[in-house]
C-alpha cells in the first residue's frame, strides 16, 4: 500500500505543488495549516485544480487539517515552511510525528529575513535539515529534499519538471520510500546525495539556482547530476 504523505505548509507554494502532483498521482495526500479552514480550502482548490483534467478526474484523495492533525497517521511529513517559521512549526508537531519519516525542504534564504534571494543564512546547526534533526524527537528519521524543485513547474500540471531531488539522509531505508514517492512525479528523479550533513550544501545549491533564473529570466532551472544509473538510491 501506498504510504500517506503529510505536508505541513501545504497552503504554500511548494507544499501545494508537491500536493498536485502527489494526489494526481493517486497517492492519499494530508494539506497540513496552522488553519484548518485554510488547509481545507487549500485541499478543495487542489481538487478543483485536478478536476479541470478529464484524465484525472476521479476519487482525488487530498484532504486538509490542522498540522498536528495532519501528522497523526502520516508516514511520510514533509516540512515546506519558511526558515523562519521552520523551528517552531517542527516544536508544534513534534510530538504527533510518532513513527514518521520527516523530509524537510526548508531551504535558509536571506530573503526570508530581509537579504538577498541568493544568499543563504548561517544555521548553527550547519544546515536547515540539521535544526530539523534537532528538533524532531529523537529516533526520528531525518531527510532533506526537494530543495532544487520550482514549485511555479510542479503547480504547472502542463508542464514536466525537469530535476533531479538530492536526498540527504542517515536512513537508507527512509531514502528509499522517498525515492519511490519522487519516481510517482514524471520529471523528477531521485538521487542518494549522502548523509544529512550534505543537506548543508543541497540548500545552498537553491541560492545558485535563484541566480541562474535571475539571469536567464526563467523561473524553473534545476539540477541534474550526471553518471549515475537512474533508480540508484
Ligand atoms: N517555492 C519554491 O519554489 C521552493 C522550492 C524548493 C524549496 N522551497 C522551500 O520550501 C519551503 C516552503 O516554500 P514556499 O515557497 O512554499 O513557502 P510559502 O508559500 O511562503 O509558505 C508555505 C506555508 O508555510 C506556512 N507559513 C508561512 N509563514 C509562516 C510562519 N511565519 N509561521 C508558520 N508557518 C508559516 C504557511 O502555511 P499556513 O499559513 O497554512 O500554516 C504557508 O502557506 C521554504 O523553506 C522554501 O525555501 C521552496
Amino acid at each position: 500500500m501506498d504510504e500517506k504523505i503529510a505536508i505541513i505548509g501545504g497552503t504554500g507554494d511548494l507544499g501545494l505543488g508537491l500536493a498536485l502532483r502527489w494526489a494526481g498521482a493517486g497517492l492519499g495526500i494530508v494539506i497540513g495549516s496552522r488553519d484548518e479552514q485554510k488547509a481545507r480550502a487549500a485541499a478543495q482548490r487542489a481538487k478543483d485544480i485536478l478536476n479541470l483534467d478529464p484524465a484525472r478526474r476521479r476519487d482525488i484523495p487530498i484532504t486538509g487539517l490542522e498540522n498536528t492533525a495532519a501528522c497523526a497517521g502520516a508516514d511520510v511529513v514533509v516540512l515546506a515552511v519558511p526558515f523562519p517559521a521552520q523551528a517552531a512549526t517542527l516544536k508544534s508537531i513534534r510530538g504527533s510525528l510518532k513513527e514518521a519519516i520527516l523530509v524537510d525542504a526548508t531551504v535558509p534564504l536571506a530573503a526570508t529575513v530581509g537579504g538577498k534571494a541568493t544568499r543563504v543564512l548561517g544555521v548553527w546547526q550547519g544546515s536547515a535539515a540539521a535544526q530539523a534533526r534537532e528538533l524532531a524527537p529523537a529516533g526520528t528519521r531525518v531527510l532533506s529534499a526537494f530543495h532544487n524543485v520550482s514549485a511555479e513547474v510542479l503547480q504547472d500540471l502542463s508542464a514536466v519538471p525537469d530535476c533531479d531531488v538530492l536526498i540527504c539522509g542517515d536512513d537508507q531505508g527512509a531514502k528509499k520510500t522517498l525515492s519511490t514517492l519522487i519516481e510517482r512525479i514524471p520529471g523528477l528523479r531521485p538521487v542518494d546525495a549522502g548523509p544529512l550533513e550534505m543537506a548543508r550544501i543541497v540548500e545552498s545549491l537553491t541560492a545558485l539556482l535563484i541566480s541562474v533564473n535571475q539571469r536567464y529570466k526563467v523561473k524553473h532551472s534545476g539540477i541534474r547530476i550526471t553518471g549515475v544509473a537512474a533508480n540508484s538510491v
